[in-house]
């Protein structure tokens, strides 16, 4: 088991507790979410964590039919007690990950982040392409690094300035702020977007923003 995966294997039990003060408009990207992908019947979640998206959608469309994939169990436990058994669970990486079906939509929320080399950012988001649908969507909401340094920095400190908001300094500092710098690779979201654009997507836009982090819709 990767370091990572120990970590949100740690996090798992109080996630829904503290996500909300860590990633900035984490339910409007959610209300985003819902209203673009129109009931689909399929999806695919990748990094589904306490299963908190395909529970949205799942509250949009009772029937929609969820494939929920996590590196981590314990993650992958919570989801299920969410979302029922009658979902599939899978627990793998997306690098790991063989997709043998197409989905109405995949989505992935706050994931690729932990998708250490680039190479393996582009190889994932090209098989997220081939388990598309024709006409499917690909929303995908990350941290992004700043255009230039600048730019980089004013998102650290609105980023941090809204955790304190809600959590001690010890915490945004000794903890959160740590992990990021320690466990993530975040890439430029232009970055993002033109490895998008070679793995085979046509029409990809930015949905929502704040600070450094944003919601992208792809399609073929
Ligand atoms: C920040 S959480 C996001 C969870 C959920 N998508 C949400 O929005 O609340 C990241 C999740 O992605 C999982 N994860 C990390 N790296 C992954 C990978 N390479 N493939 C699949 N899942 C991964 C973690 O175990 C964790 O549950």
């Amino acid at each position: 088991m990767t370091e990572i995966t120990k970590s949100y294997n740690e996090q798992a039990q109080d996630y829904d507790n503290f996500i909300r003060k860590l990633v900035p408009d984490y339910e409007v990207f959610h209300d985003v979410l819902v209203s673009f992908l129109n009931k689909p019947s399929t999806v695919l979640d990748i990094g589904c964590g306490t299963g908190n998206s395909s529970a949205c959608l799942k509250n949009n469309n009772p029937n929609v039919k969820l494939t929920c994939l996590d590196t981590s169990p314990q993650m992958l436990n919570i989801a299920m007690s969410k979302l029922g058994s009658q979902h599939i669970f899978y627990e793998s990486s997306i690098e790991n990950f063989e997709i043998d079906q197409q989905f109405d939509a995949v989505v992935s929320i706050m994931v690729m982040h932990n998708i250490q080399k680039i190479s393996e950012r582009l190889k994932s988001y090209q098989k997220i392409a081939n388990a598309l649908r024709s006409g499917g969507s690909y929303l995908s909401v990350d941290i992004f690094l700043g255009e230039n340094d600048k730019l980089q920095s004013v998102y650290m400190i609105q980023w941090r300035d809204f955790m304190l908001k809600n959590i001690s300094k010890n915490e945004v500092d000794g903890k959160w702020l740590k992990l990021h710098k320690e466990k993530d690779k975040p890439i430029k979201l232009s970055e993002h977007m033109r490895l998008l654009g070679k793995a085979g997507f046509t029409t990809i836009d930015v949905l929502h923003k704040r600070f450094q982090f944003a919601m992208t819709i792809a399609q073929l």
